[in-house]
């Protein structure tokens, strides 16, 4: 272990083009925040850095698309994000913006002492250019045929069906996707950072030196260096970003992940002239909070840019986490499909420490992991409520009601008493390990196992029913009970802020050291305790019904948007129309097709004859609910074998804005085999 002095911790800068939700929240934002509030109550030498990221191709077709300016457009998401953040206690030191000035002279310093070294190396090449839109198209603007597996919709760098990486002139029938057009080869000039010669420091770095990394990061980092590092381009011909500071030059701006993780560096600038303390001694500790989409740029192309400019520290650590889904669906900003920060605090205000609960408890630290809202409730209600709300106020009501909120004496302390003092050092313990560790799941559910250690001790000792008989003893029990609070009071500081605050209120103290966690008189007999109220509230069933429904409106809306792209078919002529035999049938017999989920076995009258056909209904409609009753079938449709069952026809369904399928029936009682014209 090395002996750090000072510690560096930076979060990844959120793009200034879209809102912070809970997505960004679980994954990098509240591991970071309890980290440095731990750091902090440690009396520990620490700055955290954040900001905006304002650059990058998206922010630019964003700006078109609303008809402003770019910097309009991270103007307003800038003072919006911060704003989120404050709100949820996210206590950066700084949250400042890639689209400062010291931004612009930190990156452009840093390119040019890696210019001058010799660093880069500057290619020209031919690369895909939309001439309606008059700009050169990043990889992911470009889409065609993958030359490996068919796909049509394949990305210039990617094709996400077979997963092979591509350029994109290997793609058959480019398309522009901004414009739809064919895009043109144009030649152009740009920078290149080496990382193959990068190659094998990196590997020793990374592979060797830092085994202690999360398995998911080590292992990331283990297949890109595996598959062989190659040159990446650091400049983009665009006319937002940071401007190449070099000769012929023109039109050319800093790529965006060139200029963003630099972005720490000038928030630290900005913060304190004391930065080069932080960033260039090998006695700081330098840890990148981020999400698994970032992993490569921070472990590998950010560390080998620190390395050519020479005089800067590497990460001691990277730990990023996985994703966190909604309700079972990935979160996505385009397709509104998340819980937004500013929009959950109209709905349950003054609830921030709730949200950073659950989210803690359900993040994503190990493998993608899934917030619902019934977790939601179910996480307040059971454990802040009932177990950590329910301890403090037993605590804290029975002091005012028996003592008249003054801490008793503990002149006859017995050993189950004392025991409770050495459980709290103990679980103390565990949770610096957890957190220095980057596990802050486990550690909030120890830091809850001392609110479970409270309520079970009062469980136990019953001072309520001991009231009129033994005074000395309820005096020893509330007095513990107190202790306990206090240490929870600090120990739950980095969880939970908000009710940190509230709770040292009520017990009127403003002792905020971790290391007093677990003293034997955290707050002194005859000290004078205010009244409660309640930490925490339920929620009701009708609270998480408005936000599903939320959740079900968006799916519906997305559905329709989808269903409204759907074009129009080719056009067919009438003699193809008069080749479909569709007929009026009355579904007979039903049944459900062993081991599926999906599929019902139907036996149809079609006025014909009777038929079976195996349909896709099962999710729709039960069995027994469809006997006799009038549909559609496509009857000359060739027969074919499903799960077995030869199936002869088709039933004919409306397909719903919500995806669920519904008959299409005739409105009154038709005779079997009419045929639909
Ligand atoms: O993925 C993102 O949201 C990026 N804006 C993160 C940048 S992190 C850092 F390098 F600035
Ligand atoms: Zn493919």
């Amino acid at each position: 272990m090395k002996n750090y002095k000072r510690y560096l911790v930076t979060s990844a800068l959120p793009y200034a083009n879209g809102p912070i939700h809970i997505g960004h929240l679980a994954g990098v934002y509240i591991p970071s925040d309890i980290y440095v509030r731990y750091l902090r109550l440690k009396k520990r030498d620490v700055i955290w850095v954040c900001g905006s990221d304002e650059h990058g191709v998206p922010i630019t077709l964003k700006a078109k698309k609303e008809n402003i300016s770019p910097q309009e457009v991270v103007d307003k998401f800038h003072y919006l994000n911060k704003k989120s953040f404050e709100d949820f206690g996210i206590s950066f030191d700084i949250y400042s913006r890639t689209s400062n000035k010291i931004h612009y002279e930190t990156a452009s310093e840093i390119f040019k002492t890696i210019n001058k070294k010799n660093g880069f190396e500057i290619k020209t090449t031919e690369q895909y250019y939309d001439e309606e839109l008059n700009q050169f198209l990043a990889d992911r603007y470009i889409t065609g045929t993958c030359p490996h597996c068919g796909n049509e919709k394949a990305y210039g760098d990617q094709c996400e069906k077979c997963g092979t990486s591509l350029s994109p002139t290997e793609l058959i029938n480019p398309e522009s996707t901004i414009s739809g057009f064919k895009p043109v080869l144009k030649s152009t000039t740009h920078w290149y950072l080496p990382l193959d010669k990068s190659e094998e420091f990196l590997r020793e770095w990374i592979l060797e030196e830092n085994k202690n990394w999360k398995t998911n990061v080590y292992g990331q980092c283990k297949s890109w260096l595996d598959t062989g590092l190659k040159p990446r381009a650091v400049s983009r011909d665009l006319d937002w970003g940071v401007p190449v500071p070099a000769k012929n030059a023109d039109g050319k701006v800093l790529y965006v992940w060139f200029d963003a993780p630099i972005g720490y560096i000038s928030a630290t600038k900005e913060h304190t002239k004391d930065w080069e303390k932080y960033w260039k001694s090998e006695d700081t500790k330098l840890v990148h909070f981020i999400g698994k989409d970032n992993i490569v740029f921070h472990c590998i192309i950010f560390p080998a840019i620190l390395k050519a400019e020479g005089s800067y520290i590497l990460p001691d650590n990277v730990p990023a986490n996985e994703f966190l889904n909604l309700e079972n669906n990935k979160i996505s900003t385009s397709r509104n499909w998340a819980v937004w920060l500013h929009e959950y605090l109209k709905d349950f205000e003054n609830k921030q420490d709730l949200l950073r609960y659950v989210l803690t408890a359900f993040a994503p630290e190990t493998k993608d992991n899934d917030f619902t809202w019934k977790d939601f409730q179910t996480k307040n209600n059971n454990e802040l409520v009932a177990v950590l709300g329910n301890f403090v106020n037993r605590a804290l009501v029975l002091t005012n009601k028996y003592f008249k909120g003054i801490v008793p004496e503990s002149t006859n302390l017995l050993d189950e008493d004392k025991a409770i003092l050495d459980e709290i050092n103990i679980i103390k313990n565990k949770v610096e390990s957890s957190i220095e560790n980057y596990r802050f799941r486990e550690a909030l559910n120890e830091t809850m196992g001392i609110a479970r250690l409270g309520n079970k001790y009062l469980a136990e000792t019953e001072p309520w029913k001991l009231f009129k008989t033994d005074i000395e003893r309820v005096k020893s029990i509330l007095y513990i009970s107190l202790q306990i609070t206090a240490s929870l009071s600090i120990m739950i500081e980095p969880f939970l802020p908000f009710t940190a605050i509230k709770l040292r209120k009520f017990l009127q103290i403003n002792k905020i050291e971790w290391d007093n966690i677990g003293e034997e008189e955290l707050i002194h007999t005859g000290h004078k305790i205010s009244k409660p109220s309640l930490l925490f509230s339920k929620i009701e069933d009708s609270d998480i019904q408005i936000q599903i429904d939320k959740l079900l409106k968006t799916k519906k809306d997305n559905l329709k948007k989808e269903q409204s792209l759907v074009a129009v078919k080719d056009n067919i002529n009438f003699d193809d129309f008069q080749k479909i035999d569709i007929r009026i049938a009355k579904i007979i017999k039903a049944e459900k097709v062993a081991k599926t989920k999906k599929l019902l076995k139907l036996i149809v009258d079609t006025g014909i004859n009777q038929r079976t056909i195996v349909s896709g209904i099962a999710e729709f409609y039960k069995s027994e609910e469809i006997i006799g009753k009038q549909v559609c079938v496509l009857v000359n449709l060739e027969a074919r074998k499903i799960r077995g069952i030869e199936s002869e026809g088709m039933i004919l369904m409306a397909k719903n804005s919500d995806n669920t399928l519904s008959f299409i029936s005739p409105d009154s009682i038709t005779d079997n085999g009419s045929q639909i014209s």
